[in-house]
Order: C-alpha cells, then structure tokens, then sequence
C-alpha cells in the first residue's frame, strides 16, 4: 500500500533526525511548564511533513509541532515527531516517531518506530498489526490478576494525576502483575497489541499520540475508547486501550475515579 510505504519512509527519515541528535546533544526548552522541545522534534517534523508533502501536495498534515492542519481534512497525515520527549531528554532510549494517515476521519494505516533499537511497528486496517514483518496480537488475559497494565501522565500535578494514582492503587488491590509508565504513548499502545500490557490508560493524549497506536491495537484484536467508553475524537481526549477482555472490568475502575 502506498500510503504506508510513505508513511514508513518518512518515520525513518524522522528518526534518523532524532538518533543523530540523541547520540550527540541538543538544548531542551520547556513549551509549557514540564512540556519539553528541542530541535530534534522540529526538525524531525519538517522531513517527515516535506516527505509527505513530496508525495501528496494536497493531503493535510496535523503535526505536534509546527503543522496545524485541518483536522477534519479528507486526507490527514497525524504525526508525533518525536514521542517520548522526555525520555529523549534524560538519555533513556525508548522514544518513537509515529505516523497515521487518515482517510475522511478514518485512521487507514500508521507506523510506529523507535530508531535506538531499531523497532518498527505497522499496521493497516484489515490487514492487521504488524512488528517487524510478524502478526501480532494482544494478550488473552481475562482477568486483572493476570495483566501487566500500562499507565501515562500528562502534564497535570492535580485532580487529573491524582485520579490516575486512585486508579493504580485499586489496581495493585486487585492484584495485577505490575504497573508501568513507560513514557512513550504511541509505545505503550504497542505493548497492548504485542500483548505485553493487557490494558493501557492515560487521561489525556492528543491525536499525534494515538493517530498510529489505536489503529494498532485495533488490528491487533483489542479494543480503544475514551473513558466514558466513546470512541475517540480528533481532540485531545481520555484514553483506555485493552485487549479487550479487560475493557468493562478497567472502564468499571477507572470511572469510579474520575468522576
Ligand atoms: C508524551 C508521551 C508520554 C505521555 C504524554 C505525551 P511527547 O508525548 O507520549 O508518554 O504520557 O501525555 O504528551 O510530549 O513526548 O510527544
Ligand atoms: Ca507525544
Ligand atoms: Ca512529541
């Protein structure tokens, strides 16, 4: 598909940006308060945005950094240039470019990829979840007990991540394997659809944070909402992805939190 083949060129060309400035060095600067850029974001949008644009002049590119295009678009390239940020920032190699193409509001295909390690991850939608040229699926867990659960934090300090530490605290009560903030959300929806997470929840990503993941974690058999169990907007939004078994027992947890 060529749209993929485009997507998967342009995340390497980005990521190339990216190694090479984590392998030397780059200032940081803070957008927001605890919000992280450096150059290595910016540029890294701009050869993905000029690869894109190469190809199809006329498609719209919805970038974190500095492409704001329109949203409700009929052919929408959403791109996080750098994923991880602060990982990126603190010499922690686990960070991502990630790519989703979408049709009329539709999410077609996306590509998902660490250049440290060297991983890649794709998908196309019926064509299933794809890492490194191998199917992938999510976990069987059917219950809590079982599950290695994936959480992340935005930039809140208040209500919204006091909530999240409500939820992880009834989560270790209900005796999961283990709770992890990874740092990279296009990487933790990754972790469902390969089945490492049996669910992952943050209650704020925007759409260059799940454009390529959800997709993902779709083909991969599991199932994507918000917490008021929506399916999700083109705005900033509340996030579950599970394998689907744990979706009703997690929306039930979380819910009871945020209220
Ligand atoms: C962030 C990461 C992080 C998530 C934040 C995102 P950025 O993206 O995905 O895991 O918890 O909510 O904003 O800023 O590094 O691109
Ligand atoms: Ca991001
Ligand atoms: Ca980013």
């Amino acid at each position: 598909m060529k749209e993929l083949e485009l997507a998967k060129q342009a995340a390497f060309a980005g990521g190339e940006v990216v190694a090479k400035y984590f392998h030397s060095s780059v200032q940081m600067r803070e957008k927001s308060v605890g919000n992280l850029v450096s150059d290595a974001d910016i540029e890294s949008e701009q050869v993905i945005a000029a690869a894109i644009r190469a190809a199809y002049p006329d498609h719209e590119i919805l970038g974190e950094e500095t492409n704001k295009g329109n949203p409700d678009a009929e052919h929408l390239w959403i791109v996080d240039p750098l994923d991880g940020t602060h990982n990126f920032a603190h010499k922690i190699p686990h960070f991502a470019v990630s790519i989703g193409y979408y049709r009329e509001g539709q999410a077609v295909c996306g590509v998902i990829h660490n250049p440290i390690v060297d991983s890649w991850y794709e998908v196309v939608r019926g064509r299933g979840a794809w890492h490194e040229g191998r199917q992938v699926k999510v976990a069987d867990d059917r219950r809590l007990s079982e599950a290695m659960i994936g959480v992340g934090f935005y930039y809140d300090r208040g209500k919204l991540m006091q909530a999240t530490l409500g939820v992880i605290d009834r989560l270790m009560h209900k005796q999961i394997h283990g709770v992890r903030r990874m740092g990279t959300a296009s990487l933790d929806f990754t972790m469902v659809g390969t089945g490492s997470f049996g669910a992952f929840f943050e209650y704020c990503l925007a759409p260059w944070d799940f454009a390529a993941g959800r997709l993902f974690v779709e083909e991969a058999g599991g199932r994507v909402t918000t917490f008021h169990d929506d399916s999700l907007p083109m705005v900033p939004s509340s996030i579950l992805a599970t394998n689907g078994y744990l979706h009703d027992q997690m929306l039930e947890l979380i819910q009871t939190q945020f209220e």
